[in-house]
């Protein structure tokens, strides 16, 4: 089987060889998939793309057309594909539904620590060996009230790090998790309770027709003046201009972002020579109390060499014509 990595970066490919260990002809580029580049796939049997990739209508179309039969993704979430169409045209498609629900959740846990105890800018401070304290004070998370919206995977282990800090647990989902309920005396409240009580508020859902613009002007009414939001999830489940509004006028106290509504083009990439002419993003940027990280929640050795295994693994159930439990 021919396979052909879009996007690939030069830290993840080491890992994908040493578990693809020769079995398939594995080309990388770092091309993102677009209705431009698909024409790449021309004599590859399958196509391995992440979360900026596009396989839309169009796409999925031209794939088809040029001959891919199997699209594996190296990411959870994959709300970047059109499923209804993929089955149409036979394609198939999986996903890594779990490599390091670890690595996402502690990433969430660290933007809330910077953000809450000011660490990059104590230490912006302490480079140029400004040892002043003023305006630097956080607050105790112990006894604090985090929100927790989706209790999926990543929220659950969410829950148990806010346990570990002493803080009070509400979640937001469309299915309870009675492990959470018994072990951290987590309570499941409406998205409406949730924005009204949390001190905190982390996203943990995927993004789909329902959770698009989840949480936009109406709900952040409804929020503790000086709430903090962290996003881990997807860019868009924020209304991230009115997120941007109520950081200007204060109602947000601090944002935490490792994913951005208008993430592709700009994610991913180098652009120190080339700024984005992105309005919303370089507004966001200049805020002291907005911490964005590009992505990279999944960055852990473990999360990559768990996305590799499954991968290859995905690719290996197909190659052999065995049930893929990782399609969707
Ligand atoms: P999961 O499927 O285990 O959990 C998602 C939870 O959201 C489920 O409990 C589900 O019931 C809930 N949910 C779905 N739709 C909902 C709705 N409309 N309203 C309320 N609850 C809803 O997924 P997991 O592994 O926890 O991942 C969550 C998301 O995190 C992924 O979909 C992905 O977009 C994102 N992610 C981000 C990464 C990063 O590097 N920043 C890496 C991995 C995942």
């Amino acid at each position: 089987m021919k396979v052909l990595v879009y996007s690939a970066k030069e830290f993840e490919i080491p890992f994908l060889e040493k578990e693809n260990k020769g079995k398939f002809k594995i080309t990388f580029i770092e091309d993102a998939l677009t209705s431009e580049t698909a024409m790449k796939a021309v004599g590859f049997d399958a196509i391995c793309i992440f979360s900026g990739d596009t396989a839309s209508n169009i796409v999925l179309e031209k794939l088809k057309d040029f001959g891919v039969k199997y699209i594996a993704l190296r990411s959870a979430g994959y709300d970047n594909v059109n499923l209804l169409t993929a089955k149409k045209l036979n394609i198939k498609v999986a996903n890594v539904p779990a490599y390091s629900p670890y690595a996402i959740a502690e990433h969430a846990a660290s933007l809330l620590l910077a953000l809450n105890r000011k660490l990059i800018e104590s230490n912006r401070r302490v480079k140029r060996y400004n040892f002043n304290l003023n305006n630097l004070i956080g607050f105790d998370l112990n006894n604090k009230t985090v929100g927790i919206v989706g209790t999926g995977k990543i929220g659950a282990i969410m829950a148990k790090i806010m346990n570990g800090f002493g803080c009070n647990l509400i979640g937001y989902d469309i299915e309870e998790n009675k492990e959470l309920k018994r072990n951290y005396k987590l309570k499941y409240v409406s998205l409406q309770n949730l924005c009204e009580q949390a001190d905190i508020i982390t996203l943990h859902l995927p993004l789909n027709k329902d959770t698009f613009h989840l949480i936009d002007e109406e709900k952040i009414e409804a929020m503790k003046p000086g709430v903090i939001i962290i996003n881990t999830a997807r860019g868009a489940v924020l209304n991230t201009e009115h997120i941007l509004n109520a950081l200007e006028n204060k109602k947000i106290g601090a944002l935490g972002i490792d994913v951005y509504e208008n993430e592709k083009e700009i994610f991913f990439k180098d652009l120190s020579n080339n700024i984005p002419n992105d309005n919303l993003l370089l507004k966001l940027n200049a805020m002291p109390n907005v911490l964005i990280t590009g992505h990279h929640a999944y960055l852990t050795a473990e999360a990559l060499s768990n996305i590799a295994e499954t991968t290859i693994n995905n690719l290996e159930s197909w190659s052999s014509g065995k049930v893929n439990i990782n399609e969707l």
